[in-house]
């Protein structure tokens, strides 16, 4: 196919993929799965190329990655024991503080969750990220427009008895919510939430200006 402009390309591999569509319905669901997984990967591989901040190798998945997908494509229900096996590997790559401070500015907070910006070819290379929360979750009362993909997180804090940041009973909830953000799959191994922290899409201040906006008490998540 090296021939064909990338538009070509990709028209062809979603005839194939048709084609395959059509040819398998009658196989076994495994079978069909699988193959159609392995011809959509060769045809994203030669349709796409790198550009600026986007790579083409995001494409190939880490292991607990590849089990989540391969099970929800076959039907497949990973075992209790699988699934606390990847929490615990996805739990070790979460790295604390560097200088042990979880903490930022919730104002700060509020506007990188507003910001869906990033990863995209067409942003600017080395700018900084949006944390793009809403998408997912409503975090404020006044925020009528919010995705409902992950739960409400109003009150997060409130809800959880956080009256000082500093508390050492607040340290629980402080780093479970640090360790969330870092890489969700520490806690739900087929997570949907963007593992932040663990693949650089935030850097550590950015983060910790998230954990205000969801813990601080004067947050507008917490009113
Ligand atoms: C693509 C959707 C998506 C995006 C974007 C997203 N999340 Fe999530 N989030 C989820 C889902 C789904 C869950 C619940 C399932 C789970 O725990 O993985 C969740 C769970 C959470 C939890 C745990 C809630 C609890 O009660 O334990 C926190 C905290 C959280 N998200 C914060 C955030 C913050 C802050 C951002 C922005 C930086 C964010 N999420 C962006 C989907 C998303």
């Amino acid at each position: 196919m090296r021939h064909f402009n990338p538009f070509t390309r990709l028209a062809l591999g979603l005839l194939a993929l048709s084609c395959l569509l059509s040819a398998c319905v009658s196989g076994p669901h495994e079978f069909q799965a699988k193959e159609l997984e392995r011809w959509s990967q060769e045809m994203m591989k030669s349709s796409f190329r790198d550009e600026k901040s986007v790579k083409v190798s995001i494409l190939a998945q880490d292991a607990s990655n590849a089990e989540c997908s391969d099970a929800q494509s076959t039907g497949r229900v990973l075992s209790e024991e699988r699934r606390q096996e990847i929490e615990a590997q996805n739990l070790k790559t979460v790295r604390p503080p560097q200088d042990g401070q979880y903490f930022g500015d919730f104002k700060l907070g509020e506007a990188l969750a507003q910001d869906g910006r990033g990863l995209t070819w067409s942003d600017a290379l080395g700018q900084a990220n949006g944390g793009q929360c809403y998408n997912c979750h409503q975090l404020s009362a006044q925020e009528l427009s919010y995705g409902t993909l992950g739960p409400s997180l109003l009150q997060y804090g409130k809800i959880r008895g956080i009256t000082d940041l500093q508390s050492p009973s607040a340290k629980g909830v402080v780093e479970y919510t640090w360790a969330k953000l870092w890489n969700s799959k520490s806690f739900n191994a087929c997570s949907a939430m963007p593992r932040y922290g663990h693949h650089g899409i935030l850097n550590e201040s950015q983060i910790k200006h998230l954990m205000s906006l969801l813990l601080d008490p004067r947050s507008p998540v917490n009113q």
